[in-house]
């Protein structure tokens, strides 16, 4: 039983002692070498040091050439790399980029887990215009945004075949059309602007709100009370109401496909007011939204995919009332035109108390009930612009 001790110097063969004695040599060998080296390093530190060449230079010497830098001063090149940080990161693409949907609205779906920012964040509010041509109202809206650049970011879908180049946009709108697709009014592609509108504000991290308006729309009151109102609330703004009997469950179509019942069926106005987690779930629905797309022809989903879509599933978060006012009124497949010119002043003051109504906001009873107001023609601009700033106490 005599197991050989792995630990005894007779385990090892024989050639283990020359090769010892070979490694021996070996690190004497490298040793030498180092201590060479350090001396080169250091006759060249001196150099640097005292500016004059004291010593001898060695030739074929082994080192790199000696750092530019000194340290201590500030007089020479830094040599700490830039910072890389998050601003390129977060920096969102030009508004008329290349993207096709399919890329757009994946990169749009992307959300941080972390709910704290790393960064300070100035909450911003996305207006989103969905047009035929140009913004019309353009002007009255410079006067609406002046002196608060920062808060807010714009987006303009408009038809494809209008021709940009022919427009003189206004400062504010400039380079702010999103690329854009045909849309024919009273279909699901209605939505799909929506969508794509969402998509392209979701890729500014400072956009915390959301509001569609039209080129019919104006505002109600100065920058700050819609700024304030819209950050502050609680809930979000579309409107989801039910309607047994008249135009709401007569235009359900969707009998042939599971997942929507008629009880389930809602309408509402399609000018609405978002946070951005319903912005993301607008944007990345991949349920109900297809089922819509089947429905060819005029079926108004504008006016029920949203408010179904809310209902079912965001409901508790949600006022089911539209901050943009309309007056369906006189009744027929549009709403009332503001043209006439006379009255401008009655009506916005009217417009602003929500003629008498009273609303409830962050589970309060307060006098304002809508922010926007439709539909106003390019006619109505030069009055609005002589009565507006002052009823609305814009700033400018
Ligand atoms: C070094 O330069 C930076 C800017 O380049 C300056 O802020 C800093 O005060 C300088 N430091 C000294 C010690 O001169
Ligand atoms: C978008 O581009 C990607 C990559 O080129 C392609 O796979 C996809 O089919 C495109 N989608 C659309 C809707 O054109
Ligand atoms: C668009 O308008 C510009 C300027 O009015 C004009 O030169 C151009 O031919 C127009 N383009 C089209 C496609 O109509
Ligand atoms: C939101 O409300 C709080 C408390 O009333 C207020 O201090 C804050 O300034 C408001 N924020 C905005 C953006 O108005
Ligand atoms: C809005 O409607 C949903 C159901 O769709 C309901 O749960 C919610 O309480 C309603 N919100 C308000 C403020 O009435
Ligand atoms: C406004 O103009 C209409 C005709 O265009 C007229 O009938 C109406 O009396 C005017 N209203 C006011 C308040 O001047
Ligand atoms: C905005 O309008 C409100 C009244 O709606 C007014 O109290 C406030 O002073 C105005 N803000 C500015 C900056 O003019």
């Amino acid at each position: 039983m005599k197991a050989q001790d792995p630990k005894s110097p007779s385990f090892f063969p024989i050639s283990f002692n020359l090769q010892s004695h070979l490694l021996n040599y070996l690190s004497y060998f490298l040793l030498f070498v180092f201590g060479l080296t350090l001396g080169v390093v250091l006759s060249n530190l001196k150099d640097l040091s005292f500016g004059s060449l004291q010593f001898a230079q060695i030739p074929f010497s082994p080192v790199s050439p000696p750092p530019t830098y000194v340290v201590g001063t500030n007089t020479s090149v830094s040599s700490s790399p830039p910072r890389i940080g998050l601003k390129d990161y977060l920096k969102p693409p030009k508004a008329f980029h290349d993207m096709n949907n399919t890329e757009l609205l994946w990169r749009a779906s992307m959300t941080p887990r972390i709910p704290e920012y790393p960064f300070p964040l100035v909450p911003k509010v996305a207006f989103m215009f969905l047009t035929r041509g140009p913004v019309v109202l353009a002007p009255l809206w410079e006067k609406f945004f002046a002196g608060h650049h920062g808060l807010y970011s714009i987006y303009v879908h408009s038809s494809p075949s209008y021709n940009h180049s022919s427009y003189t946009e206004t400062p504010v709108f400039r380079g702010r059309r999103i690329p854009s697709q045909e849309v024919e009014w009273g279909t699901v592609s209605l939505i799909e602007a929506e969508r794509l509108l969402l998509a392209n504000a979701l890729l500014d991290i400072s956009n915390q709100r959301f509001v569609l308006l039209s080129d019919a729309c104006i505002p109600l009151y100065n920058f700050s009370t819609v700024y304030s109102y819209l950050i502050n609330s609680t809930q979000t703004f579309v409107e989801v109401y039910d309607n047994p009997n008249g135009d709401g469950r007569r235009r359900y179509g969707l009998s042939d496909y599971p997942g929507i019942t008629i009880d389930q069926w809602r309408k509402g106005s399609q000018w609405f007011q978002a946070d951005r987690d319903l912005a993301l779930e607008f944007v990345s629905d991949r349920k109900y939204f297809p089922v819509f797309m089947k429905c060819k022809g005029y079926c108004f989903s504008d006016e029920h995919y949203l408010p179904t879509f809310v209902s079912m599933k965001f409901g508790a978060k949600n006022a089911n009332r539209t901050l943009t006012w309309v007056d369906w009124e006189k009744g027929g497949p549009h709403p009332t035109e503001y043209a006439t010119k006379n009255r401008t002043a009655e009506l916005l003051s009217g417009l602003r108390n929500g003629f008498g109504r009273k609303c409830e906001y962050n589970g309060r009873s307060r006098d304002v009930c809508f922010l926007f107001a439709r539909k106003f023609p390019p006619t109505a601009l030069d009055n609005l612009l002589k009565f507006a700033p002052e009823i609305m106490h814009f700033n400018t």
